[in-house]
């Protein structure tokens, strides 16, 4: 067992941690403050390969692994997570199933210019009345000669708004729950595609959250992406990667906290030595960074199994269940450790704090993830 990570991955760790470093961090608090998605940071992504990092060169990316994709997930969210779930919802939920069960063509119209980062893909599968009960979903698409009409409304679309293409699941047999199901993809331009409410969040301001809206909107036979009736599965097996990709979120924004924190207890004196000489606060830098540790691991031997094509549905809910209750736990401790200063704006740990909460909600709840888990160790 070889815990060290190839050169190849520390040399993709530190190109983002420098562009993270250089041009995500100087605008995200103001990007927070105006939740405002900047284009340009997507497009300097793309110059870098970032958003095709998993991709064969063939569909326009790097050739890399899912491993590479998780550290660059993470170094974004250490000083921006709006910046990490971005580029998570991009690749996870919109590359990733066009990737693995779209055909040659749906692979170069959609995946190439995904991978190059010249559209920006989105996932839809949540609804007012279904979230955890993704099956429960009213979103319909019914036949029409060449074309499928559909016909609903998606919320919470991370991307929503800035996406070219969206991963869209709609009942095609609402006589056969999961197996009547179907994928499609569906460009904004599409007749009967439109975007709606934009959600106003507590966290990760500066990535839009949208409703999409379909009113009889007709998507081209060729756009169904899989087979008839596997759309449930689809969703399904999608989620389990994205839920890397928000565990490396999750351990990023932790990280970033910690590397605030640390810096700061070192520098802020009280009683006339810097409040690190404390074991309250040492002691909590103590258990942070041993929380951190651990969902990393976690989250890297999730990463490392799907790109080793190895089962990693169980440990992918693991990951992001501790990762998540880790980056929110490291996060309050991380204000508590900047006091009355922490909870002000003019440091980022109160916007590490507000973006942690989400990745204990997306993507499946905590709860969703207990459940997950424990159907896989009790079968
Ligand atoms: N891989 C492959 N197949 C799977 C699967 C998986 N991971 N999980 C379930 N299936 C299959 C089952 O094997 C079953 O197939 P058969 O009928 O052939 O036996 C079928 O799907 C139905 O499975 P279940 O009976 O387990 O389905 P369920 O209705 O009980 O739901 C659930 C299971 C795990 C609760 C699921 O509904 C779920 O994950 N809910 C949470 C939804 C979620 O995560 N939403 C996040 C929205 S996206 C988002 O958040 C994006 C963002 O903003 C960034």
């Amino acid at each position: 067992m070889n815990f060290q990570l190839s050169e190849e991955h520390e040399m993709i760790r530190k190109m983002v941690r420098d562009f993270a470093n250089n041009e995500v961090a100087p605008t995200a608090e103001e990007r927070d403050e105006e939740e405002r998605f900047d284009r340009e940071i997507f497009d300097k992504m793309a110059e870098l390969g970032l958003t095709g990092i998993p991709w064969p060169e063939e569909y326009g990316g790097i050739g890399s692994d899912y491993l590479a994709y998780c550290i660059a997930v993470e170094e974004l969210s250490r000083v921006c997570a709006s910046t990490g779930v971005t580029l998570s919802a991009h690749t996870s939920l919109a590359g990733w199933p066009v990737y693995t069960f779209g055909t040659e063509e749906q692979k170069q119209k959609y995946l190439r210019p995904m991978a190059e980062g010249t559209k920006i893909g989105a996932y839809g599968l949540t609804e007012p009345q279904s979230g955890s009960d993704a099956g429960g979903m009213k979103t319909n698409a019914k036949e029409d000669g060449d074309h499928y009409i559909l016909n609903g409304s998606k919320i919470f679309i991370t991307n929503g708004g800035i996406a070219d293409i969206y991963i869209v699941f709609a009942v095609t047999d609402p006589d056969s729950k999961h197996k009547g199901t179907t994928a499609f993809i569906v460009e904004k331009d599409f007749e009967g595609f439109s975007v709606g409410k934009k959600e106003k969040k507590l966290g990760i301001r500066s990535s839009p959250t949208t409703e999409i809206i379909f009113d009889n909107c007709r998507v081209p036979k060729e756009n169904m992406l899989g087979e008839l009736g596997q759309g449930f599965k689809i969703a399904m097996q999608t989620l389990d990667g994205g839920r890397n990709g928000i565990a490396a979120q999750a351990v990023g924004i932790a990280q970033g906290a910690l590397d605030a924190s640390v810096n700061y207890a070192k520098e802020r004196e009280q009683f006339g030595k810097p409040i690190s000489a404390n074991q309250g606060i040492s002691f909590k830098l103590a258990d942070m960074a041993t929380s951190i540790e651990a969902s990393r691991l976690l989250t890297y031997q999730a990463a490392w199994l799907e790109s080793n094509k190895l089962s990693y549905s169980k440990e992918s809910a693991m990951a992001k269940l501790m990762a998540g209750d880790t980056a929110m736990k490291v996060t309050v401790e991380a204000v508590q450790v900047f006091g009355g200063y922490g909870y002000t704006k003019d440091y980022p740990v109160e916007r590490f704090m507000r973006d942690a909460k989400i990745t204990q909600i997306y993507e499946g709840t905590q709860e969703i993830q207990r459940l997950v888990i424990s159907r896989m160790v009790t079968k």
